[in-house]
């Protein structure tokens, strides 16, 4: 009998910039209502702004790989009637319910080779791997989703924020999903693709508007090595997926290696799959990287346009070098001759690009985005028909990712922001109409929320949130 594998050691907390400061995890659950206000709310803006990010439930053991390792916890910040409330929950997979009975960390982090055995876990979890439900919220078919990096999502439930368990979304997601779907406000279908380490390396599928399956898991023929791709366009006709060369590299991570390896030879393919099933459309482009899409749409020509946040390679898994980072680009994709066009909308470095959700697939305005970084923490807007850019600087702030607040009468964007000097945190809304003046509204959180990843707006209206 060989002897149980020993798990790894603590992770140093004060040593890594993604579990300390601002992005410190957060390990108390609270309900609160009537919150402070700074400012007035508006009261034509009714609805609940869900946020998911990593937030460890134990100080991890192993290794810790920003954004992808942590587990996940959802905040929820409910407006009505002009009065806010709070509350937020870690989602409960089988790996953060088996730790909370240990009392610490038992999984290591996704690049670790080290899996718990039965001695510690029980047959059912021996060798799992810990389960990362925490990349994003999706609203969808009166259903609360808290998704992963190309697994299969968390249903919640929005009224206590209660784990109720995976869900595949009628077999849509039975191969996992990416953290991006996109909801087609036009179809009410929810599209959708994922990656895989084995094949198919790449699948695509759709959600019915009530919750049933559209279309199974069809693989993305021409892709035949394990590649990651972490968020999609939608446009009418298409899906839109960029793929970087970065490869899972499983044989170089067995023998010492980092499981991802960026391969710039290969340069980066452009798949337009017809969302009619019919045959996909390759381009093929120099090297760069995309973690994250604005939208996309089919122009009169018959081409797509998608407009995106530019790397030169994948920034967040290794430090990038302030020249190496991009800016906001559009490219215009002829679809019958292959060819790529693209132009620099803003040559700023922002991340986490946001338009108004009722607009996917279709021409969008605003782009809305964040800046970070000592002295240029703003949310930046930018409309690229107009060429216009608007941009409220947040000081100190820490801001989150944007989302577009749409209200009975006027318009709105939100954020959550930390200031690092008391480590409070507050969500902001800001007028769509002159964002540069900042918040009219600023609602003061009962705690801090670390910084995080994606969330969604659910109006009052939605058939995912409780009657109230
Ligand atoms: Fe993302």
């Amino acid at each position: 009998m060989t002897a149980a594998p020993t798990p790894p050691a603590p992770v140093d907390l004060n040593h890594n910039p993604h579990l300390s400061g601002v992005f410190a995890p957060q390990r108390r659950e609270v309900s609160v209502a009537e919150l402070p206000v700074t400012g007035v709310l508006p009261a034509d803006l009714n609805g609940t702004y869900f946020r998911n990010g990593p937030n460890p439930r134990f100080d991890p053991i192993g290794t810790f790989v920003y954004p992808l390792d942590g587990d996940a916890m959802v905040h929820r910040v409910t407006l009505r009637d002009g009065a806010a409330s709070y509350a937020n929950r870690f989602v409960r997979t089988p790996m953060v319910v088996a730790e909370e009975r240990a009392g610490h960390a038992i999984w290591a982090g996704i690049t670790d080779l080290y899996t718990p055995g039965p001695e510690l876990v029980g047959p059912e979890l021996a060798g799992t791997s810990r389960e990362l439900p925490d990349i994003n919220v999706v609203a969808h078919a009166g259903k609360l989703l808290a998704m992963a990096e190309s697994e299969q999502p968390y249903r919640l439930d929005p009224g206590d924020l209660a784990t109720l368990g995976r869900d595949d979304c009628a077999g849509a997601m039975a191969l996992g999903s990416t953290a991006h779907p996109k909801l087609d406000p036009r179809t009410g279908e929810l599209v959708l693709f994922t990656y895989r380490l084995e094949p198919p390396y790449l699948a695509w599928s759709v959600v019915a508007p009530d919750g049933g399956l559209r279309r199974a898991p069809t693989p993305v023929d021409g892709v035949d090595e394990p590649i990651m791709v972490h968020d999609m366009a939608l446009t009418e006709r298409y899906i839109v997926l960029f793929l970087g060369p970065l490869i899972f590299d499983i044989p170089g991570m067995l023998n010492g290696g980092s499981l991802l390896d960026w391969r710039p030879g290969n340069g980066t393919g452009i798949a337009l799959i017809p969302r009619d099933g019919s045959p996909v459309r390759w381009s093929h482009t120099e090297p760069f990287w995309v973690w994250h899409f604005a939208n996309a749409h089919d122009d009169e020509q018959g081409r797509v346009v998608v407009d995106y946040v530019r790397w030169s390679y994948p920034g967040g898994l290794a430090e990038v070098a302030e020249e190496q980072r991009g800016g906001v680009e559009r490219a215009v994709i002829d679809p019958e001759s292959g060819a790529v066009r693209r132009t620099v909308l803003s040559d700023r470095f922002v991340e986490f690009p946001r338009i108004d959700d009722r607009l996917i697939s279709r021409p969008h305005g605003t782009v809305a985005t964040v800046s970070s970084g000592p002295g240029r923490n703003a949310l930046v807007f930018l409309d690229p028909e107009r060429d216009t850019e608007k941009v409220w600087n947040a000081g100190d702030l820490a801001v989150g990712e944007p989302v577009f607040l749409p209200g009975a009468e006027h318009d709105y964007w939100g954020a959550i922001a930390t200031d690092p000097g008391d480590m409070s945190s507050r969500f902001h809304v800001l007028s769509a109409e002159d964002p540069a003046a900042g918040p009219i509204a600023s609602i003061q959180l009962p705690q801090r929320v670390p910084a995080g990843l994606h969330g969604a707006w659910v109006g009052a209206d939605s058939d995912v949130l409780d009657p109230p």
